[in-house]
């Protein structure tokens, strides 16, 4: 358990021109904890661990890790190990030369740099690649080089940009796993960056959801999807995401406001109050999502069990349990 290796963020911005990459981020991560971010593309997710790394300067706001300001603190000197969106390998050095290097940087001895290079590549299996270069490997081999030299450097904070994107479904799931037991083994303060709702669900103890270089809600995975704190979140997490109809329509009035029902909270029944017409039957294996559209355009998307002998175009009705709506006022905060 690394002690003392919290990190707060506080009033963090960043501006690239015009364009507010991060615009205001406060987070505070107890030690040991581990985050998962999530946002649409550009929301400020890789700018705001950049910030955190130190390879950005903010334009306003702080950084500081087990509660030490990183304002003057050049990003090899930040007890902060960064896994990069695209890698960042570097090309000219062979795979154990890549997951040596931070330690290497460090005036760790050679041999010892060696064996712990070694026995990292031996864990995220890619013991065989030690000697190849970068453009010797697959994507998901990289990234499993990029993961396994923020790994060998152990440092207070781990910032992860997506580090499972590019592996295969079975190796994202298994190298998932290894990451949670490494976690859990080793104790640092880490931030998890991804798109994968799966992921973001299973993986943190809390989930970060940004848009627009803020961060619109930051709880316990549970209670974010529960409870999302506005329409965004709630049209964010979730796949299919919830229903949102504004002004409440067939869900029941909101004056000015939002009404939200999740698709597993929508069931099909004979006489349920909703007619709507199937558009599309997305069969899921385990699971089918119907699309459908209500006569006045609205489109609701519910969860069934699968192997319904539903086709585009029938007509279906549906209800709703009163107690699973979710209610938004005009500006779009839950109620
Ligand atoms: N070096 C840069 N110069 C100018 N604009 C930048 C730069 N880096 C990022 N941006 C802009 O800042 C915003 C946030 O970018 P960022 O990379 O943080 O998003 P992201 O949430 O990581 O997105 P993705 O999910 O696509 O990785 C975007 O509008 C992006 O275009
Ligand atoms: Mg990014």
């Amino acid at each position: 358990m690394t002690d003392g290796g919290g990190l707060r963020l506080t009033g963090l911005v960043k501006a690239y021109g015009p364009v507010r990459a991060v615009e205001g981020v406060d987070l505070d991560v107890p030690a040991g904890e581990l985050v998962t971010v999530v946002g649409p593309s550009g929301s400020g997710k890789s700018t705001m661990l950049r910030l955190i790394a130190g390879l950005e300067r903010p334009d306003a706001g702080m950084v500081a890790v087990g509660g030490q300001d990183l304002r003057d603190v050049p990003p090899h000197r930040r007890s902060v190990a960064m896994v990069f969106q695209d890698y960042a390998l570097y090309p000219h050095l062979t795979v154990r030369e890549n997951i040596m290097f931070g330690l290497r940087v460090r005036k760790v001895p050679k041999g010892e740099a060696r064996r712990q290079a070694g026995a990292a590549a031996e864990r995220l299996g890619i013991a065989d690649l030690l000697d190849r270069y970068p453009d010797q490997a697959s994507g998901g081999q990289r990234q499993r080089v990029a993961l396994a030299r923020a790994l060998v450097r152990s440092p207070a904070v781990y910032l992860l940009d997506e580090p499972l994107v590019s592996l295969d479904a079975q190796l994202r799931l298994s190298t998932r796993a290894d990451l949670l037991a490494l976690h859990r083994q080793i104790g640092s303060t880490t931030l998890h960056v991804t798109h994968d709702q799966a992921e973001a669900m299973t993986m943190g103890d809390r989930v970060v959801v940004m848009d627009a270089g803020r961060i619109r809600q930051a709880g316990p995975p549970q209670e974010v999807y529960d409870a999302p704190a506005d329409t965004f979140v709630a049209g964010f997490l979730g796949s299919p995401p919830m229903n949102l109809v504004p002004g409440g329509g067939v869900l029941g009035g909101a004056a000015g406001g939002t009404v939200g029902v999740r698709p597993e909270d929508l069931a099909l029944d004979p006489a349920g109050p909703i007619e709507a017409t199937v558009d599309a039957v997305e069969t899921l294996g385990s699971e089918a999502v119907l699309l459908t559209r209500c006569p006045d355009g609205l489109r609701l998307a519910v969860r069934t069990p699968p192997r319904l002998s539903l086709r585009p175009g029938d007509t279906v009705r549906l209800r709703f349990d009163p107690d699973r709506l979710h209610r938004f006022d005009a500006a779009g905060r839950r109620v």
